[in-house]
């Protein structure tokens, strides 16, 4: 399988932290964040991965992470000219693909579960997965309806969700997905939708999940940057113990 990182966006509501940097180079605890989702992708046995962000900032990621060999994987990058959408990026991602199965994972999400199991699952599975959390802000994410343990809807930042559970930003499809992205038109906010991606494996009945058990953090807005500053900095460095 092959792993696609999203890097790109505009980061606006880390604004003025994102003013002359990209989000995903800025630091959780002792780490640019980008290097949580390259490790748990390596982690998982999936080394080759492709960095999708924009050019404003491509040369940021090449100085940082060079061809990927310091952290055990095997780097390549595409530029997304605008930021149009994960589904835009992720079609950025069909000639790296080589027929190949996709794990994509948004580079501003931290999260402790491992994805080895998952990745080993996917490969005998038809369509797509997505990772689902229980979250109190479900609602700024797509919040996901389960009926008798399938997915019966998935409805993107609705105003009145049906559950609290949401799919977090770690994907896995099968290499017909570059063909559905191209079915795609523009949401009413102007991008390609992952969701609608998503919606196309629900209705076809090929849409399957995995939950979430450890923690999950996306760090696109103050709060829960700071949160999982804290939980890395807890966790790995005994920071609340007084230790350095
Ligand atoms: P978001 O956090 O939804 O968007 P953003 O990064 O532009 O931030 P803001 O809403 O504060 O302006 O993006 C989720 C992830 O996907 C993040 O890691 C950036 C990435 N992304 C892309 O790579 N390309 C895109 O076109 C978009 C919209 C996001």
């Amino acid at each position: 399988m092959k792993g696609v990182i999203l890097a790109g966006g505009s980061g606006s509501r880390l604004h003025p932290l994102t003013a002359v940097t990209n989000k995903h180079l800025l630091p959780v605890y002792n780490k640019p964040l980008i290097y949580f989702p390259i490790e748990k992708l390596v982690e998982a046995g999936v080394t080759d991965i492709l960095i999708v962000t924009s050019g404003e900032y491509m040369s940021h990621f090449t100085s940082l992470l060079d061809n990927g060999s310091g952290l055990g994987a095997r780097l390549r990058y595409a530029v997304q000219l605008a930021p149009n959408g994960l589904a835009d990026a992720l079609r950025l991602a069909k000639d790296f693909a080589q027929g190949e199965k996709i794990i994509m994972v948004l580079g501003d999400n931290v999260f402790e579960d491992s994805l080895k199991e998952p990745v080993q699952a996917f490969q005998k599975m038809k369509g797509a997965a997505i990772f689902l959390k229980e979250h109190p802000e479900a609602r700024d994410y797509g919040v996901v309806e389960m009926k008798d343990g399938k997915v019966i809807d998935i409805e993107e930042k609705p105003v009145a969700p049906k559950s609290n559970w949401c799919a977090v930003g770690i994907y896995m499809y099968n290499p017909d997905v570059f063909d559905v992205i191209d079915t795609l038109k523009p949401s009413k906010r102007g991008e390609y939708e992952i969701t609608d991606v998503n919606r196309v494996y629900l209705e076809r009945g090929e849409l399957s999940y995995f939950k979430l058990k450890g923690e999950w953090f996306d760090c696109g807005n103050f709060y829960w940057l700071l949160k999982a500053n804290l939980f890395v900095a807890k966790k790995y460095h005994n920071f609340d113990s007084g230790n350095a």
